[in-house]
């Protein structure tokens, strides 16, 4: 079930190096949130905290607290994989398991959680979420081919089915398009738009059209100077980010002054 995220006075760290600073932002479930800013600023460390990805990198760290309905997810004995099970996580670059099949990709997750199925559940846990994902028409013939036969697009949605196969409560994407053509792009906005309902949804991008498009709250990030860390400037509904924003730096950036 989508759940609602709040972040609190949230720093990382790459050692010593501070990438961001003091992030307090609220997200409501089943509602799409876009991450703008300029290059560096910050946006894919921030949305790696949110599923406790960004302590993986060699001297990752986080301070602050990351609430998913009221959980803290770097509390004392919260499983960080559990953590990414429950956040799932769509990147840049569309990255299936090349050799393995379609049908695997889809269940990669899935099998990691222990549970056995029968050969007909997993039949229908593969159709549902590649149905899900606008997919199953175009390779519903072609299930045990591998994932590197499909375009760009396909397995950026295979990708998506993959992640939503293990029911996440939140689905975080990292400029899921910026790979992608045109006519793909639009198939993963619209499929953002229908998968709103169940989900909660924060994607990173740096096409400001794309946000005015599938968010309702947009969220702009800065940074004060070359090595200062990246701040959340200011965060509001995407209409008003877009037409009438509170802050000087955030009209500036979206009237493409800087970035
Ligand atoms: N793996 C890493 N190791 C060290 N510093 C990093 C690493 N990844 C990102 N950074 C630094 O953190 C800051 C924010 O980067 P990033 O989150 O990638 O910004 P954005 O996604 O907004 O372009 C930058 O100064 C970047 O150099
Ligand atoms: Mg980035």
């Amino acid at each position: 079930m989508a759940k609602r995220i709040d972040v609190n006075g949230l720093n990382a760290y790459y050692g010593g190096h501070k990438a961001i600073e003091d992030i307090t932002l609220h997200v409501e479930p089943r509602s799409v949130t876009a991450f703008i800013g300029p290059s560096g600023c910050g946006k894919s460390t921030f949305l790696r905290t949110l599923n406790r990805m960004h302590e993986v990198t060699p001297g990752g760290r986080v301070e602050g607290e990351v609430l998913l309905d009221n959980e803290n997810l770097y509390g004392p004995g919260v499983d960080p994989v559990q953590v990414r099970r429950t956040v799932g996580m769509v990147f840049q670059r569309p990255n299936p398991f090349p050799t393995m099949s379609i049908y695997d990709n889809v269940l990669a997750g899935v099998r990691l959680n222990g549970i056995r199925y029968s050969r007909s559940q997993l039949d229908d846990l593969v159709e549902k979420n590649l149905r899900g994902a606008n997919l199953w028409k175009e390779v519903k013939d072609r299930l045990h081919k591998p994932g590197a036969g499909l375009s760009g697009g396909q397995q950026q949605r295979l990708c998506l089915a993959r992640a939503t196969a293990v029911e996440p409560d939140v689905l975080l994407m990292d400029e899921p398009c910026s790979a992608l053509d045109p006519i793909s792009t639009l198939a993963i906005e619209d499929l953002i738009d229908q998968m709103k309902s169940r989900y909660t949804i924060v994607i990173v991008t740096h096409n400001m059209q794309q946000a005015a498009r599938v968010s309702e709250r947009t969220a702009f990030f800065n940074l004060a100077g070359v090595g200062q860390p990246g701040r959340l400037i200011e965060v509001d509904a995407t209409d008003k980010i877009f037409s009438n924003p509170s802050e000087k730096a955030t009209e500036d950036y979206i009237s493409g002054r800087f970035g």
